[in-house]
């Protein structure tokens, strides 16, 4: 009986740091499935600067979907001094890219 008192306090302690460490609201996890596949989330970060800057930073310059396709096609490194020029992605599946694009216009 006691064991099982124990049990749920644990149990839901873990269900809420996963809920906080594992998915932010401003990430969904269909949006970071696709980054992954495609490589973005090595050199990108909601929040924090990699290799690139973090996506919140890059949804301050406030690019409409359509342009963030084409950078991402076609990079234009002068629009981040300090950083190393990005590799242009242009092999992400056009659906795919649609979906991130969408999602990073409208990221605040
Ligand atoms: C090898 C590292 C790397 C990968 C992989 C990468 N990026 Fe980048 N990205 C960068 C760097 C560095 C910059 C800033 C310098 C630049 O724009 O050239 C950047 C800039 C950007 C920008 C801002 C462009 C601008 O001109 O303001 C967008 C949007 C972006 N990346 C999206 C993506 C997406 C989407 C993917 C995946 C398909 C991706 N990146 C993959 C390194 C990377």
């Amino acid at each position: 009986m006691k064991k099982h008192l124990l049990f749920f306090p644990v149990a839901l302690l873990l269900a809420s740091f996963t809920t906080v460490g594992g998915s932010d609201p401003r990430l969904p996890s269909d949006i970071k499935a696709l980054l992954d596949k495609n490589g973005c989330g090595a050199c990108h970060n909601l929040d924090r600067k990699l290799v690139g800057p973090s996506w919140t930073d890059i949804s301050k310059r406030k690019y409409s979907a359509k342009r963030i396709t084409q950078l991402v096609a076609k990079p234009e490194p002068a629009n981040w001094p300090g950083y190393v020029p990005m590799v242009a992605q242009p092999s992400v599946p056009k659906d795919e890219m649609t979906k991130i694009a969408n999602w990073l216009s409208k990221l605040q």
